[in-house]
């Protein structure tokens, strides 16, 4: 059935105190507002309209390329002004509009769209919840089963204070009759707001029926207003992620001490100490183990490979029963073979390693080809840029680097070469000899230190 969709992102968002709209802070790094929007991809929208207000620019920049029409609402007179805008682009012909909150990120698909099915564009129907304390939500009014109103919590009599099912912000109706009712919304309320939940008394006046759906969790819900609701929705977030791995056969240390700010695929037998975090798209092969406190983006990893604790990872491939770690940086291009050690304090860029290659301590490859099997000595660096473009050093295998050396590139070093520690090479090193560019080492004989001069 063909659906609209309203997502409501004009609000301020005060109690956040920053210069940033609300709805484009982020969880699992990706904004509240993204999140809703991919909730209603999934639900297969035919016409998505977000309203915007606040930062309107800069909100609706952020969904540049998105099949979505924004509509403004400036100023900002409540909820059912809001939907009031989006009433010139929600086609009729679509019989069910879907109302969903900007604000409230992590609404589940399941549930909305038990709450369309349940409107089936013909009834009304309310996304509600009971709270223990339902303090400045909007209550359900029944009488005896049937909804008959929802009641804004600064409006509502003493008696209706106390009833602790409340409205969450969402709700699906039938598109025509949503859009006479709210075009004929008044605000003569205590906040002279035009209120969205007034179309319940309107539906309620007509026959229309209203039904309510339950929802699965208070943190489906659960809206963002403030910086500590933001982080208990991450933490909420989070814990469902890593509760999801440990599932899958993941062994997490903490799941607590987890943060997956994207998509982390794992095989079997894959242990993840505390702290880490993933970004981007990463893969964990079969039996991959990593260390504390590693942060990892849009990586693979192969199947049996160790990193050790604090190793930064972005963009980068490693191999089979590699070993990477602790304290190494790994940045785009970088490309391990299988059984590649990569030490600490150890930096590899826009590189290959061929399998069994070594770099253990202290150094820096970049734009580098490494071959298979080369011992790649501590301190030594690749030189690749000239101050205007960047150049390969390409290393045969076998070759054995020195501590220390500078190799300038453009530079080929052959297979099986051995070139001499501190060397600073700027020409080819041919194949199975040794290479050494450095000052001659010599000894003086006399030579005597200076000594303090005597007081007199
Ligand atoms: C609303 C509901 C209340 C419900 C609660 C759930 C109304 C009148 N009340 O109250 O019954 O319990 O949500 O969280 O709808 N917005 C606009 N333009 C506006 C005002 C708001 O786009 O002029 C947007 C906000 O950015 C936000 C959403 O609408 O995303 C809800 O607005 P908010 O002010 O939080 O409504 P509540 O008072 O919480
Ligand atoms: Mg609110």
């Amino acid at each position: 059935m063909a659906l609209n969709v309203v997502i409501m992102a004009a609000g301020k968002g005060t109690r956040m105190k920053s210069a940033i709209p609300k709805v484009l802070h982020r969880i699992a790094g990706t904004s509240l507002l993204e999140h809703v929007m991919r909730t209603a991809t999934t639900l297969g929208s035919s016409r998505t309209v977000v309203i915007t207000g606040h930062e309107a620019a800069q909100v609706e920049a952020s969904l540049a390329g998105r099949d979505v029409q924004f509509v403004r609402q400036e100023p900002q007179l409540g909820t059912g002004h809001a939907v009031q805008q989006a009433v010139p682009a929600l086609p009729d012909a679509h019989e069910t509009t879907l109302v969903l909150n900007g604000d409230v990120p992590l609404i589940g698909a399941a549930t909305v769209q038990r709450l369309v099915d349940a409107c089936g564009g013909r009834r009304l129907a309310l996304l509600t919840i009971e709270l223990a304390d339902p303090t400045g939500y909007g209550r359900v009014v029944r009488a005896g089963d049937a909804v008959r109103a929802i009641v804004e919590h600064k409006d509502a009599k003493p008696e209706q204070l106390a009833i602790r099912e409340t409205y969450t912000g969402v709700m699906a109706a039938p598109t025509a009759l949503l859009k006479r009712w709210v075009m004929a919304l008044k605000n003569d309320n205590k906040q002279r707001e035009y209120y969205l939940t007034d179309v319940v008394a309107a539906a309620v006046a007509e026959g229309v029926p209203v039904v309510a759906e339950h929802a699965t969790s208070e943190t489906e819900v659960a809206g963002v207003n403030s910086p500590l609701q933001l982080a208990e929705l991450e933490r909420a977030f989070q814990r469902a992620q890593a509760e999801a791995l440990m599932e899958a056969g993941v062994r997490l240390a903490d799941p607590a001490r987890l943060d997956v700010r994207g998509t982390l695929t794992c095989g079997a037998d894959v242990e993840i100490d505390v702290g880490c975090i993933f970004e981007g798209r990463v893969h964990l092969a079969d039996g991959v183990r990593i260390g504390a406190h590693c942060v990892i983006r849009d990586s693979r990893i192969g199947a049996g490979t160790q990193v050790q604790p604090f190793t930064h990872m972005r963009e980068a491939v490693v191999g089979e029963r590699a070993e990477v770690g602790p304290f190494a940086r790994l940045r785009p291009g970088a490309n391990l073979g299988p059984e590649v050690h990569i030490g600490n304090f150890v930096e590899v860029k826009n590189s290959t390693l061929a399998a069994g290659a070594k770099a253990n301590h202290l150094a820096y490859l970049g734009d580098a080809t490494v071959g298979a099997r080369v011992n790649y000595g501590a301190g030594s660096i690749t030189a690749n840029y000239d101050g205007a473009n960047k150049h390969r050093t390409v290393i045969g295998d076998d070759a054995h680097i020195g501590s220390n050396c500078v190799l300038v590139a453009p530079v080929t070093i052959g297979a099986g070469a051995t070139i001499g520690g501190g060397s600073t090479i700027n020409k080819d090193a041919p194949a199975g000899q040794l290479t050494v560019a450095r000052a001659k080492q010599m000894s003086l004989s006399g030579w005597k230190r200076p000594q303090k001069a005597k007081k007199a």
